[in-house]
Order: structure tokens, then C-alpha cells, then sequence
């Protein structure tokens, strides 16, 4: 049977005359309906809990602007929280977890397969979206990646220079390592798990990947994501992998191959016609788009979101935006995004 749904086709190599197009944070404070269902569940975590719930907010993007793929909706902290530490959302602040400081808290951490206790609503909620999904639409399952899920854990919180988890590391490699391990076994399984459920993709989120310099990006960025995704290929050869490491600048190069991904997504830190040479013959990539567009829109949407299009067209590519639509976007110049990358 050949392959209608456009984003396996992309991942899979294909060059389309329209590149398939789906945006990071999709389900979320820009859209008033996202509102109501989080207002009905309660707070941010009791949504990601809430199967039916969260199954209708990753819906909700889809049916407003017929987007090509859905992302599960949940968060990359709910691995820390899987593995015993405590996880909590400030109103207007953002996330906040208990510190990891000593190797003893470290070895403190519940065992990975102790995971699914606390993560298997969120496999329901994947079980609900493979069954209510258009036909036309892919499911993306994800999971952070070890390094960055380590920043929020050591830290207890979003830093903005990744600072006490660099000390870890650098005061403790060994500790640091072995916290490194616990959750890149932890993302193996919750992935697995995912895909079993009915995830046809996953992305890896190495939000911070960026921070890590020298040695660090290829021990700490490269490899642990190399480790999942072979594990999972291993496991699941038929399901495409993308990986995110944000913030790699130069060293986007060669790590379709490093990584062993299908596609990889590129933050907007570096132009498209730079990737379209260095990163894109090398298979799928993602991504590129200021999310700021979504906010201001105009001719500079416009023009942006061709000169992306354009860059692209060469190769495998599936539009989206280089990080997350952020809560002050407005939904009509999403709608003006879409409407550009399909008549472009
Ligand atoms: O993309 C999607 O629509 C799928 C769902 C998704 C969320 N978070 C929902 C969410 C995904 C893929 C994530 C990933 C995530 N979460 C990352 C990696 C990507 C990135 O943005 O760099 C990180 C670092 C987190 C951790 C996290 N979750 C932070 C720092 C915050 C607070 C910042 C903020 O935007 O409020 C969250 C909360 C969060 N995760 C929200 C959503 C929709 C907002 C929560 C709300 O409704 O109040």
C-alpha cells in the first residue's frame, strides 16, 4: 500500500510539492479552546493526566487548521516525575521540580521500570488520538532529551544558561552520567511504550543541546539520543525518529548520520539556505520559522515563510516553526502561515 499521509512520506526521503506542515507547541494558550479545556481540567499537569482531555486539546489545532501531524499532548517533566521527582507548574513562571544535588539522590531515583505507574494515562491518551485522528494526519509521540530533562531536574527549574547543571556535571561526572543513563533508559521505554500505543513518529526535544560545548555536545547531546534511537530502530525499525538538539548552529552538520535520525529539526539560529547545503542532503529536516512571526504576522510572515519554502524545496522537508508558538501568537497569522506554504 503506498503512503498517503504526507509527513511519513517526507520522513521517509520523499521531495513534495508541498511540504507537509505542523507547528511545536500547536495545542496551547494561543487558542481560546485550548483555554477552556485547561480551565475544565484544573491546572497544566491534571490536563496531561487526563486522557479524554489531553486527546482533545491535541485535537483541537487540527481541526481549526487541518495541520498534517498532531503532537501528543503531555510535557518532557513528566519522565522526572515518572522517576520519583516531585513536579509542580507556577502559574506564570513555569516548572519546578525537586533538586538533584548528591549522587545519593541520584541513586535515590525510582527504577525505570517503575515509569508506566505514573505514565500510563499518557498511553491512553495516545491509544484515544491513533483511533480519532483524520485518516490524513500523523501522531507524534516525544519525549526531552536525557540532557535537557537533566538541566530541569538538577536545577529544579528553567535556567537560563543551563548553570547549575553544568556545575553538576563538571563537579560530578560520574553522578551526572549516572543520571544522564537513568533517563535515557527511562525515554527508551516511555517511547517504546508510545509508539506501541499507536505513535507513528517521535521527536526527541534537546531544547538545551545548544549550552553543551566541545566534548559535552558529542557526549551528552549526540550520544544519548544515538543510544535511544538505536534502541528504538532496534525495537520498532518501521517508526521515523526526529531529533531536535536546538541550538547546534554549525554542529547540525552530520547529525542525521551521529544520531541515526530521520529528520532533523533546526531551530531558527540558522538560515535555511545554509541547512538546505549542509544539513538536508543528508534526509528529512523540520523546522526554521521565527515563532515571533506568529505574533506580528504581515509581509514578513509572508516573505519568510517562502524564502523557507523555497530554500527547502529540493529536499525532504516538513514545515514548522524553529520553537514554540508562544501564548501571545495570534491564530490568524497561523492560518496565514499555512495558507502561504500551500499556495507558495
Ligand atoms: O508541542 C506540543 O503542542 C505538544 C505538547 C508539549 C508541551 N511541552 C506542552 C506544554 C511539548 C512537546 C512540550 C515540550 C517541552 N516542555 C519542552 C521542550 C520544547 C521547548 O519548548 O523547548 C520543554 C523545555 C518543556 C518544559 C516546560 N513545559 C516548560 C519550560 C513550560 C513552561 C513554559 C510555558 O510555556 O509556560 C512548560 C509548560 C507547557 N508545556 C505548556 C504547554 C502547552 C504551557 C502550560 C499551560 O497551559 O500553562
Amino acid at each position: 500500500m503506498s503512503q498517503q499521509k504526507t509527513v511519513l512520506r517526507a520522513l521517509a526521503g520523499e521531495t513534495l510539492p508541498t511540504p507537509p506542515i505542523w507547528m511545536m507547541r500547536q495545542a496551547g494558550r494561543y487558542l481560546s479552546e485550548y483555554k477552556a479545556t485547561r480551565a475544565q481540567a484544573g491546572d497544566f499537569l491534571s490536563l496531561c493526566y487526563n486522557p479524554e482531555l489531553a486527546a482533545e486539546v491535541t485535537l483541537q489545532p487540527i481541526r481549526r487548521f487541518g495541520f498534517d501531524a498532531a503532537i501528543l499532548f503531555a510535557d518532557i517533566l513528566l519522565v522526572p516525575q515518572a522517576l520519583g521527582s516531585d513536579l509542580w507548574f507556577v502559574t506564570g513562571e513555569g516548572p519546578r521540580l525537586s533538586t538533584i544535588t548528591t549522587a545519593d539522590e541520584v541513586k535515590a531515583l525510582k527504577p525505570v521500570t517503575a515509569i508506566h505507574d505514573t505514565l500510563s494515562p499518557i498511553y491512553e491518551t495516545v491509544k484515544i488520538l491513533a483511533r480519532e485522528l483524520p485518516s490524513e494526519t500523523t501522531l507524534i509521540g516525544f519525549a526531552g532529551a536525557p540532557w535537557t530533562v537533566a538541566t530541569y531536574m538538577i536545577a529544579g527549574q528553567g535556567t537560563p544558561d543551563q548553570g547549575p547543571a553544568h556545575a553538576f556535571k563538571d563537579a560530578n561526572r560520574e553522578a551526572f552520567e549516572a543520571l544522564l543513563d537513568r533517563i535515557t533508559e527511562a525515554t527508551i521505554e516511555y517511547l517504546s511504550e508510545q509508539i506501541k500505543a499507536g505513535a507513528e513518529v517521535v521527536k526527541l526535544f534537546d531544547s538545551w543541546a545548544g549550552s553543551l560545548q566541545g566534548a559535552d555536545f558529542e557526549a551528552y547531546a549526540v550520544k544519548p539520543a544515538a543510544r535511544i534511537v538505536a534502541a528504538l530502530k532496534e525495537r520498532h525499525p518501521e517508526t521515523p525518529i526526529i531529533a531536535f538538539p536546538r541550538g547546534a548552529g554549525e554542529r547540525y552538520t552530520g547529525l542525521h548520520k551521529a544520531i541515526g535520525a530521520d529528520c532533523i529539526a533546526l531551530d531558527d539560529g540558522v538560515s535555511a539556505e545554509w541547512a538546505a547545503k549542509h544539513v538536508q542532503p543528508d534526509g528529512c529536516v523540520q523546522g526554521n520559522l521565527k515563532s515571533s512571526h506568529m505574533v506580528t504576522g504581515g509581509d514578513a510572515l509572508i516573505s519568510e515563510t517562502r524564502r523557507i519554502v523555497e530554500a527547502f524545496k529540493n529536499g525532504p522537508h516538513i514545515f514548522n516553526l524553529g520553537h514554540g508558538i508562544t501564548p501571545d501568537a495570534d491564530p490568524e497569522n497561523v492560518q496565514l502561515m499555512i495558507d502561504t506554504v500551500r499556495t507558495a
